[in-house]
């Protein structure tokens, strides 16, 4: 980040200069902007049901360009308050101002900060929405307000927040393990035949939890024979392009059974030029890749015509430039 916008904040120097415990300290002033960034996942293998009634996973997951954008503004009072272009989304539950009381508890801090949430990645939709923009506040108050945060603390609180938080730190493409916490960043490969990314979202919402808790043994992939993940993970480490097989998502079975505008869409998407369509997380996003920007044009607009949600995307890698001070 650009350190000289810090130098305009009297409080953050005395704070270094005088060790000041964070506890003692008095206003901070000004306001940030961070970019939250969608992702998609390449491959997603359930591994298995876990006694705290989690999943074992492998997947690999890759970030979009398809962003939030947040506000975060130091206020005088000592609260965390939220307004989201989303009005259902603007509540304490969410879990932007969750990361956000996280970070005051972890340092005992008062400062209050009002965020502002403007949404453009759909809610619920298997793109990890939500733990984007967790982890977009948590990035931004390390940078912003100077935390002494180890790796390992700001790992263990996003993984506080939930399972694909971790992810979000850092971005993709990564490889997630455990019930999505264990984040092994790859090298950043994308193959040239996924270059244009069609994002198609159904106009129903899908709770993970519910596709989590009824899908049955039979989805789960069988580690003994290597995961579809690893072989994905070994294909981008050759610069390869991974074996359709292997984009391969344990979820979408049961996705496709038990929502027919899932399966419907993904017909539609097929019928429509998409040589492979696949679901997102726990969906009901489908992404189509494509090679080209004018056959996935013409994809979008024939599906836009027919009254889908969908978005034009491409991989990308975020930066540490998503945070802007002010
Ligand atoms: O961790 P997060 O709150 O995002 O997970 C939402 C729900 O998805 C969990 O309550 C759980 O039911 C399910 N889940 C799971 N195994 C995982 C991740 C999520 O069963 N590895």
């Amino acid at each position: 980040m650009g350190y000289s916008s810090l130098k305009l904040d009297k409080f953050l120097i005395s704070m270094h200069n005088a060790r000041m415990s964070h506890a003692q300290q008095a206003q901070i002033s000004g306001f940030c902007f961070v970019r939250a960034y969608a992702k998609i996942n390449l491959t997603l293998d359930i591994l298995g049901r876990r006694a705290d009634g989690y999943h074992d996973l492998a997947t690999v997951m890759q970030t979009v360009d398809l962003y939030d954008t947040l506000c975060l503004t130091a206020t005088s009072d000592d609260r965390v308050s939220l307004i989201c272009t989303t009005p259902e989304l603007s509540n304490n539950e969410n879990l932007a101002v969750r990361a956000a009381q996280l970070v005051r508890q972890r340092f005992a801090l008062r400062q209050g900060i009002g965020i502002e949430l403007y949404k453009r990645i759909p809610i619920a939709a298997g793109l990890g929405g939500g733990s984007s923009d967790a982890a977009a506040v948590l990035l931004a108050l390390q940078q912003w307000w100077q935390l002494p945060f180890s790796s390992s603390d700001l790992l263990n609180m996003a993984a506080t927040l939930g399972s694909d938080v971790p992810f979000f730190l850092t971005g993709g493409p990564a490889l997630c393990e455990g019930r999505g916490e264990r984040v092994t960043t790859l090298a950043p490969y994308w193959p040239p035949s996924m270059r244009w990314l069609l994002l198609l979202k159904p106009a129903i919402s899908v709770s993970t939890a519910a596709v989590f808790r009824s899908l049955p043994a039979s989805d789960y992939t069988d580690g003994t024979y290597g995961t579809h993940s690893r072989a994905v993970c070994a294909a981008f480490d050759a610069r390869s392009t991974p074996r359709l097989e292997d984009l391969h998502n344990g979820l979408e079975r049961s996705v496709l059974e038990t929502y027919p505008e899932v399966a419907r869409a993904r017909k539609d998407l097929l019928d429509a030029g998409a040589s492979f369509v696949q679901l997102s997380g726990s969906g009901p996003t489908l992404f189509a890749p494509f090679s080209e920007l004018f056959c996935a044009r013409r994809v979008q607009e024939h599906m836009q015509a027919q009254g889908y949600d969908v978005y034009l995307s491409r991989a990308i890698h975020p930066d540490a430039g998503n945070v802007c001070f002010f």
